[in-house]
């Protein structure tokens, strides 16, 4: 009785999941969008966010209630009147434009359908037991997952300002609440509270606009190394960062085999056992959406979008997946890989319908660039955005960490920064500060140094920070002419670049497709 159904319901699920159900109206989590919101959409294009709490939450002692802080205008002008390195305005405004988008019907249906598509009922049957109830209740939720087609207010990410905006609030999520750094605990804080600032956890600032209709959440690790400075490094910090970003356990130290011992030979790991380390050892997305879930019940009627850098970045993007909503990440490590292996569901893309070509034929479901919620803003010079923050060597490999992956979800700003302003990769071009100062301007790329510009794209040693394939300018298999080539066009690889001449924001560009993480591995 109890086996029978699920695996029936298994075979059927692929199907539902391939076929695109209309979204009818049932009755829907409130949360989401008022009718007055929906119907009547803000004719202001210009938003001004300004910072309203900070929350913290642990991530080693889940059981205890989140910490917040308040912050008043009063205070918030104290703060603004404050000169201090790294620290920007706490208002900020934004421009913002409309997309459809797609987001799950319920969360629990969503959460349902992620774990079934783990612990399916074949996977018990292979393990000689039968489905527990929590797995059969999961199968039978999951199949209720729905999208919603919904036309949405999203920051314009072409414009720098905004992305400058998003930046600097998520910079302030580093700084605030004084001039010290985060590990200060501001006045509002349970002082005495064992899992304050210091401890790993993670922490949100709350931005909001003047009508609680926009709010924003800048997400914040509490990792020393990815914030770039001193302190102590919670192990269990180390812990979920390795379990995320790297390809197969990196060895923290004597401890972690209990955590993820899925290393089989040399460069073999097995996959199914690095995937139950992350769906059952890593606090962070947990922890993640108890975060948005709270913040969202402090502001029923807004609508929420994310923002984080680094680590942060990857929380913002997972929880863009998750809830529907828009987010901005800045320099994160590849988070295609944790959000895979978290068996994150994805919405059904729209498949090019084509009445001579039923089948669809070799056509990649359309995506659009536009309607992407999903952003990532990084450079090339970063080793930990581009998976080479890793091995003994490096400043990671030291403090533990092994941040490999390299390909991102949704669609990603990649500035240039080792073609266009001769950067090499160093760690210290990763902070949030580096990239709101020298690229979220309007001329970041159009200096005078073509020269090096030039010089550092003949270098071979450059060839490693190049586009993914596919996109790339620099191996153009199939369409070189030979000779004719030649001519003209040897040195026009700038136009192409997707950089816009050094000026703005460089063109977004899917890299999902194409990019592959951990190469070198092989995964049984
Ligand atoms: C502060 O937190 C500690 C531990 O969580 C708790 O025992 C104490 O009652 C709290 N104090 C206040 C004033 O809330
Ligand atoms: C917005 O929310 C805050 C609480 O965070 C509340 O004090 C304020 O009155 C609200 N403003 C409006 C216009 O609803
Ligand atoms: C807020 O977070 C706590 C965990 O810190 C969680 O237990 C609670 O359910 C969350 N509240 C909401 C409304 O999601
Ligand atoms: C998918 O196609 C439907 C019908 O053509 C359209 O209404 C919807 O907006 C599309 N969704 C996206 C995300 O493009
Ligand atoms: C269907 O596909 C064929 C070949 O790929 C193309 O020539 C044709 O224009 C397509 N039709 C539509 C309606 O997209």
């Amino acid at each position: 009785m109890l086996l029978v159904p699920p695996i029936a319901l298994a075979a059927v699920l692929p199907l539902c999941a391939a076929l695109q159900i209309p979204f009818h109206a049932r009755p829907s989590t409130p949360p989401t969008s008022t009718p007055s919101s929906r119907d009547a959409p803000p004719p202001a294009q210009e938003h001004t966010l300004s910072l309203r709490h900070a929350v913290h939450f642990s991530t080693t002692h889940r059981h205890l209630p989140p910490s917040k802080r308040d912050y008043s205008t009063f205070e918030l002008a104290a703060l603004d009147a404050q000169p201090d390195v790294g620290l920007y305005s706490s208002t900020q405004s934004i421009h913002t434009k409309r997309v459809r988008a797609r987001r799950p019907n319920s969360q629990e249906a969503f959460q349902a359908a992620r774990r079934a598509s783990y612990w399916t009922p074949l996977r018990a049957m292979q393990e000689g037991r039968l489905p527990t109830r929590q797995e059969v209740e999961d199968t039978l939720l999951g199949q209720t997952l729905e999208w919603e087609d919904v036309e949405i207010d999203a920051p314009d990410v072409k414009d720098v300002a905004t992305l400058a905006a998003f930046g600097k609030m998520t910079s302030n999520a580093y700084t605030l609440p004084d001039s010290s750094g985060w590990y200060d605990i501001g006045g509002g804080w349970n002082v005495s509270d064992s899992f304050g600032w210091q401890e790993d956890g993670m922490r949100g600032h709350v931005f909001a606009d003047e009508q609680n209709k926009t709010v924003v959440i800048a997400i914040k690790g509490t990792s020393a190394l990815i914030v770039g400075g001193g302190g102590g490094t919670a192990h269990n910090d180390k812990t979920n960062d390795n379990l995320f970003f790297s390809c197969c356990c990196a060895r923290v130290d004597w401890s972690w085999s209990t955590v993820c011992d899925c290393f089989d030979s040399s460069y073999t790991c097995r996959e199914d056992c690095v995937e139950h380390a992350v769906m059952t050892k890593s606090a962070y997305y947990p922890v993640a959406t108890d975060l948005y879930n709270n913040v969202s019940a402090l502001y029923p009627h807004a609508q929420i979008w994310l923002a984080g850098h680094s680590l942060g970045g990857a929380i913002a993007a997972m929880l863009s997946r998750t809830y529907g909503v828009p987010s901005i990440s800045f320099e994160s490590p590849g988070d295609l890989l944790p959000a895979r292996r978290l068996h994150l569901p994805l919405p059904p893309t729209n498949r090019s319908r084509n009445a001579t070509h039923p089948s669809g034929g070799d056509k990649p479901p359309t995506r659009s660039l536009d309607d992407e919620l999903t952003t990532h803003v990084f450079h090339t010079a970063d080793p930990i955005a581009n998976g080479q923050c890793r091995g003994t060597i490096s400043t990671c490999g030291i403090a533990g960490f092994a941040l490999e992956s390299k390909c991102h979800t949704g669609k990603s700003i990649k500035y240039d920064t080792v073609g266009r302003l001769g950067w090499s990769t160093d760690i210290r071009t990763h902070p949030i500060h580096v990239v709101i100062e020298k690229l979220l301007i309007d001329d970041w790329g159009v200096k005078p140094d073509e020269v090096a510009v030039q010089r550092a794209q003949g270098d071979e040693a450059s060839s490693w920070f190049g586009w993914w394939p596919g996109r790339g300018n620099k191996k153009p298999s199939e369409d070189d002419g030979g000779e004719g080539a030649g001519e003209g066009g040897d040195e026009d690889e700038e136009e192409d670049d997707g950089q816009n001449g050094g000026k703005g924001v460089p063109e977004p560009h899917f890299e999902d497709e194409t990019c592959s993480d951990c190469s070198k591995w092989t995964f049984i």
